[in-house]
């Protein structure tokens, strides 16, 4: 049975900086549990749960919106110098708030290169791309804060809406073969609930202030692409190799072929015991046909 003193109540109230493709479905995952959530974005819009934060034209959010709230997740990526943008316009204001948690959301890029070999959270980071170097220098941001933060390292995030499914049927998809190449992936869907789950459970586990939340079968992405046509009925192209692709590919698209490893979830899925919603890519894709017409 529960511990009634760990679950989360409507009187918990979040505030999530980044209220992009997973912010936004974390909010509303959590608002289905009674929480109130509200959502950043740089500019305004008609969504009444959302604020303005857009810290390059140093708009800041507005007093109210502080009021009463109990967790902050920050899912905003780090600004062009690497600095985190939340705490470089805020940090003051939210470390004088008594909040239970803070989440933020950062990537596995921040280990760098395995040649295709498992990595886990006991490994020392070894960044190889800047935009890596510039996370880990954020992750390092939040953890030296006066915040109780846990942070969450995530591959390359799909749901419905921004999948394979979509680069295929918009033609923006290029089938690229590099030998041994790998991808660890996440479902939104596991994202949201990975993290609810482990609030849901906090004092029943071990404080972990890093963990990663990927799914169990990191692989080609020849292989993701293929299911995607499969799915759609429709005929995959011929594939091309990497060294003839990186032609047509824009560097940041080319950097990502540069790095190759596996993102293991033992600690997330065997140690605390969460059970993946999506566990592989055939299971998320097959949901994320829900949004193809
Ligand atoms: N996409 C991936 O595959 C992936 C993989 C691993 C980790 N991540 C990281 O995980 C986090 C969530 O990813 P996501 O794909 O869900 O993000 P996303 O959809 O790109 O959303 C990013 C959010 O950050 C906000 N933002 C960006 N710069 C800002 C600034 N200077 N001031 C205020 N707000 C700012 C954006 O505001 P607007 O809503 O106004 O645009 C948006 O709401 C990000 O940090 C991302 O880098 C992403």
């Amino acid at each position: 049975m529960k511990d009634l003193a760990n679950q989360l109540t409507n009187k918990d109230k979040f505030v999530i900086f980044g209220g992009g493709f997973s912010g936004d479905y974390f909010a509303k995952s959590i608002r289905k549990l009674g929480c109130t959530a509200l959502t950043s974005s740089r500019s305004t819009n008609n969504d009444p749960n959302s604020f303005v934060f857009n810290s390059e034209k140093n708009l800041l959010p507005e007093e109210s919106i502080f009021a009463g709230v109990t967790h902050i997740l920050s899912c905003v990526p780090p600004d062009k110098n690497g600095n985190d943008p939340v705490l470089k316009s805020l940090q003051n204001k939210i470390e004088n708030l008594s909040l239970e948690w803070v989440g933020y959301l950062s990537t596995t890029g921040v280990y760098g290169n395995t040649n295709g070999n498992w990595v886990s959270e006991k490994d020392q980071p070894k960044p190889f791309q800047e935009r890596s170097q510039k996370r880990l220098n954020c992750e390092k941001e939040w953890i030296h804060s006066n915040l109780p933060v846990q942070i969450f390292r995530l591959p390359g995030i799909y749901g419905p809406g921004r999948s394979t499914l979509e680069a295929i049927t918009n033609n923006k998809i290029k089938v690229i073969h590099k030998d041994n190449q790998v991808f660890s992936r996440i479902h939104v869907a596991d994202i949201a609930n990975a993290i609810i789950y482990l609030l849901q459970n906090k004092n029943k586990f071990d404080f972990h202030q890093i963990i990663n939340i990927a799914d169990d079968e990191p692989c080609s992405q020849i292989e993701v692409i293929r299911y995607g046509y499969q799915l759609l009925g429709l005929k995959m192209p011929e594939k091309m190799l990497f060294e003839e692709a990186k032609k047509y590919l824009s560097p940041i698209a080319q950097s990502f072929w540069l790095e190759n490893r596996r993102v293991s979830n033992k600690l997330l899925c065997k140690k605390l015991g969460y059970k993946l919603i999506y566990k592989n890519y055939q299971e998320g894709l097959k949901n994320c046909l829900i949004n193809i017409n």
